[in-house]
């Protein structure tokens, strides 16, 4: 379909990578719409955000945003939340940012085209008594909240990946984990996962297109479970997680595989075999711990032990490769003693991980957890999370060194003027930025050697191997 001059949009995305790509998504269905899209608010005139609800602060900067834009709605702008907040908050979303015509949730997407043209042509909703000022408040109000219980994924062939050389695959959507402090189980649904068909279908057009960098993504990547021959229209092999990695990483064409995020519980020996024999599977594990302290595990309902995770953390340590481990961590759950507190820190030395995502606990909606008292004040949760850093920051410096002298394939990713330098990412996904002289620079996309030369508690810098 040709873009109507007049249908514009601008999106904007919070959050985390599932969020990135069913921007991604979004966007291309837009496209195929007849919608352009346009880089600033200004010019659009449906403005979009796909938010983040993970914590509070994060759902604080979408209204924060949301607050920031009100004065566009005089230019007859529409407004449109999508994602996280939007199934959280659903419509009493209206009622803070009244001037919002579209709040959708992310098991709604596939019905995006429908709403569209309900937001062109929309009736007027019938004005409630308590209804804002009318210069304030939108005329039409479209809703996609209910499909939390579905079995679909959003597939879509229109997908508008915004790197040409490596992009992003949903496997499995939703989650059925329920941690207790976990917002993700209400706002993204039900786990559903796409046939292997489906997914390989789509790593081999990628291939064709010239991608060689594949990441599958799912809430629990490695909970994926083929639904191949369960019903109507799902024919094909069963596959398990293993195997589809094992089968995308044998697409011709494609160079590294990644997976994010695994769920301990789910994560099977299996998978370290897979990388063992799959040499375009990449050597990092994003192992998400949460706490080193079993009572805190179990608060948390992470349906796993200290020791359990660690049993995992020793399968990775005896694969052939060395396996790059990274983890995202709570601190100040209800509960959390000093105690408890130290033996998260004992674990992160336990492991040895190259890279920690750690947050302060964060009341949310509707979770188990928030009939907890959130006892630990925030200053207490403030220290915490700064030892644990420090600690985890020291542990990087140490790792980080051992790489000096050694080569990895790196692919470049772009150029860094200011440092005149190259960007790098290596298969166990560590930054390793290079030199390399100027008769020999190399093309984004492609895979270069480089040889370290430095290391920093975040990245490495090397020179090109010539
Ligand atoms: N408070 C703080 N951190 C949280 N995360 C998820 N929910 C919360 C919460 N309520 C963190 C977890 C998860 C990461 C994506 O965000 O560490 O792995
Ligand atoms: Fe949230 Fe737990 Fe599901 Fe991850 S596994 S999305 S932390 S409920």
């Amino acid at each position: 379909m040709s873009a109507d001059p007049h249908k514009t949009f601008y999106l904007e995305t919070f959050g985390c990578q599932m969020n990135v790509h069913d921007s991604e998504k979004v966007i291309g269905t837009l496209l195929h719409e007849g919608y352009r899209q346009v880089q600033t608010v200004e010019e659009a005139g449906l403005v979009l955000y796909n938010t983040c609800s993970i914590r509070d602060k994060t759902e604080q900067k979408v209204f924060n945003r949301l607050n920031d834009y009100k004065k566009y709605q005089k230019q007859g702008k529409k407004f449109g939340v999508l994602g996280c907040v939007a199934q959280q908050e659903g419509e009493k979303i209206f009622e803070r940012a009244p001037y919002v015509s579209l709040v959708c949730g992310s098991a709604s997407y596939r019905n995006l085209p429908q709403m569209l043209i309900q937001l062109e042509t929309g009736k007027l909703e019938a004005g409630k008594s308590e209804a804002p000022k009318p210069e304030a408040r939108s005329p039409i109000r479209v809703t996609g909240l209910d499909d939390r219980e579905t079995e679909d994924c959003f597939e879509t062939e229109f997908t508008a990946r915004s790197n040409p050389h490596r992009g992003y695959i949903t496997i499995i959507e939703g989650c059925d984990k329920f941690c207790s402090y976990c917002v993700v189980p209400f706002t993204r649904g039900k786990e559903r996962s796409r046939t292997s068909e489906s997914v390989l279908a789509e790593a081999r057009q990628m291939a064709d297109l010239g991608y060689t960098e594949i990441q599958l993504l799912g809430q629990n990547v490695n909970s994926y479970k083929d639904p191949a021959g369960d019903r109507p229209g799902k024919s094909g092999d069963k596959k398990t997680f293993a195997e589809l990695l094992a089968a995308v990483g044998e697409v011709p064409g494609i160079r590294r595989v990644r997976f994010t995020t695994s769920h301990p519980r789910d994560f099977g020996r299996d998978i370290v075999e897979a990388i063992d024999a799959v040499p375009t599977l990449c050597d990092h594990v994003h192992l998400p711990v949460q706490s080193g302290s079993d009572r805190v595990l179990n608060a948390m309902q992470r349906l796993y032990s200290r020791e359990q995770y660690l049993e995992r953390i020793a399968w990775m340590k005896s694969a052939k490769r060395e396996i790059s481990i990274t983890s995202d961590i709570i601190v100040g759950f209800p509960g959390e003693t000093e105690e408890d507190f130290a033996e998260t820190l004992s674990l992160l030395e336990e492991v040895g991980y190259d890279a920690v995502f750690s947050f302060k606990y964060s009341p949310r909606p509707n979770t188990p957890s928030l009939a907890l008292e959130d006892a630990i004040p925030d200053q207490e949760k403030a220290r915490r999370l700064e030892i644990l850093m420090a600690r985890q920051r020291e542990i990087q410096i140490t790792r980080y060194k051992k790489y000096i002298g050694t080569i990895s394939e790196v692919m470049v990713e772009g150029r860094n003027e200011a440092r005149a330098q190259w960007i790098g990412r290596t298969s166990q996904n560590k930054t390793l930025n290079f030199t390399a002289p100027e008769q020999a620079a190399p093309k984004v996309g492609t895979y270069v050697p480089v040889r370290a030369t430095v290391s920093f508690p975040n990245s490495l810098l090397g020179e090109l191997v010539l």
